[in-house]
């Protein structure tokens, strides 16, 4: 079994600059504040997702697992041999153990799980490493650095699977999201194979549910983002000043979670060298989660270059698990 926990407790001087400089552009913005999601994974946040993928109100991770376990015999079937798995934001990787497993009856197994948080690829490799048959080499990298390393470093003869489970595609703009998978098309070659996971459209007010449990566990996910930035950037947040707010975009379809100031205020942000204003009631917007529907999620892929191998629903909570080869 290849690989080395790896220690990500404290950013790179590279990424700790780009972070700051990242936090700096978002918080000065003249109209609405914004921070990227990505920022949301440190040690804590990462933890507190799994916890959330465990909540009842978050159907989707109980449903992108439902379809894994029941159809990765079927997925595996329909691929090319030999096959290595890349993982883009793999996170725990806890749902991937099923389409290992069976891929491991008729081969070994090489299986590159890529995120920017370590503490999930350390997960990754706990949770991971007990399947029998894998080698695991993970890539704390942003999503196409990762795959683009994967992807030099694969035989002639092997063909690749890309992984984008739990709705992930979902935190980009519609637009943003076909483009990245044109780009991901970019590093595959033809006869390469993505699996797509993808939430679809459901009651408001089941989603609005999932972003804002009872418990509190996504309140504090989103919270910790202030905390964060208090510990790596020497911030004076006072985290207790901002609530958890989400939010249904009809036009756009989708879930937007905020951090709304509870009073006006003025916020020293030390290593992004700035000081920022929140007046009463401001909002700053941490993450957007669109809902699709089948037949668009087809007409994304096949327009960034894939055409779609099969479909898979869960109707229990209404998801998607597409399959794509590039073309
Ligand atoms: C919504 S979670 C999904 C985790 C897992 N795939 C699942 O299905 O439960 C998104 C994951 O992507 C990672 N991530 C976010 N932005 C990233 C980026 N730009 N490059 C690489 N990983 C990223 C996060 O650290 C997090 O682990």
């Amino acid at each position: 079994m290849i690989l080395p926990r790896i220690s990500t407790r404290l950013l790179s001087p590279e990424l700790l600059a780009n972070f700051a400089s990242d936090v700096r552009a978002g918080l000065g913005k003249a109209g609405q504040k914004e921070l990227s999601s990505q920022y949301l994974y440190d040690e804590i946040g990462s933890a507190l997702f799994d916890v959330i993928c465990l909540l009842p109100e978050y159907g989707l991770t109980q449903a992108d697992a439902r379809l894994l376990r029941r159809f990765s015999p079927e997925i595996i079937s329909r691929l090319p041999r030999p096959v290595i798995i890349a993982e883009l934001g793999s996170g725990s990787g806890q749902k991937t153990k099923w389409l290992l497993e069976e891929l491991a009856r008729r081969q070994a197994v090489h299986y590159y799980p890529i995120d920017i948080s370590g503490a999930a690829l350390d997960r990754c490799h706990q949770e991971l490493s007990q399947v029998e048959c894998v080698s695991i080499q993970a890539f704390k990298r942003a999503y196409l650095e990762g795959l683009l390393e994967v992807a030099a470093r694969r035989n002639g003869d092997e063909r690749l699977l890309v992984l984008f489970l739990g709705s992930t595609i979902g935190n980009f703009t519609r637009v943003a999201g076909e483009s990245f998978l044109g780009e991901v098309r970019k590093i595959l070659r033809p006869g390469d194979a993505l699996l797509l996971s993808s939430d679809l459209e459901k009651p408001i007010s089941q989603l609005l549910l999932a972003y804002d449990d009872p418990a509190g566990v996504t309140a504090a996910f989103n919270k910790n983002l202030l905390a964060r930035i208090n510990r790596e950037l020497d911030a004076d947040f006072r985290v207790d000043q901002f609530a958890h707010e989400v939010r249904w975009d009809d036009a756009e379809r989708r879930i937007e979670m905020h951090l709304r100031s509870l009073c006006e205020q003025t916020v020293d942000i030390a290593g992004s060298e700035m000081k920022v204003t929140f007046r009463s009631g401001e909002t700053i917007w941490t993450e957007s989660s669109l809902r699709f529907n089948p037949a668009e999620l087809t007409g994304m892929g096949e327009r960034a270059g894939y055409r779609c191998e099969a479909q898979w629903l869960d109707e229990d909570w209404p998801f998607a698990q597409s399959l794509f080869f590039a073309v």
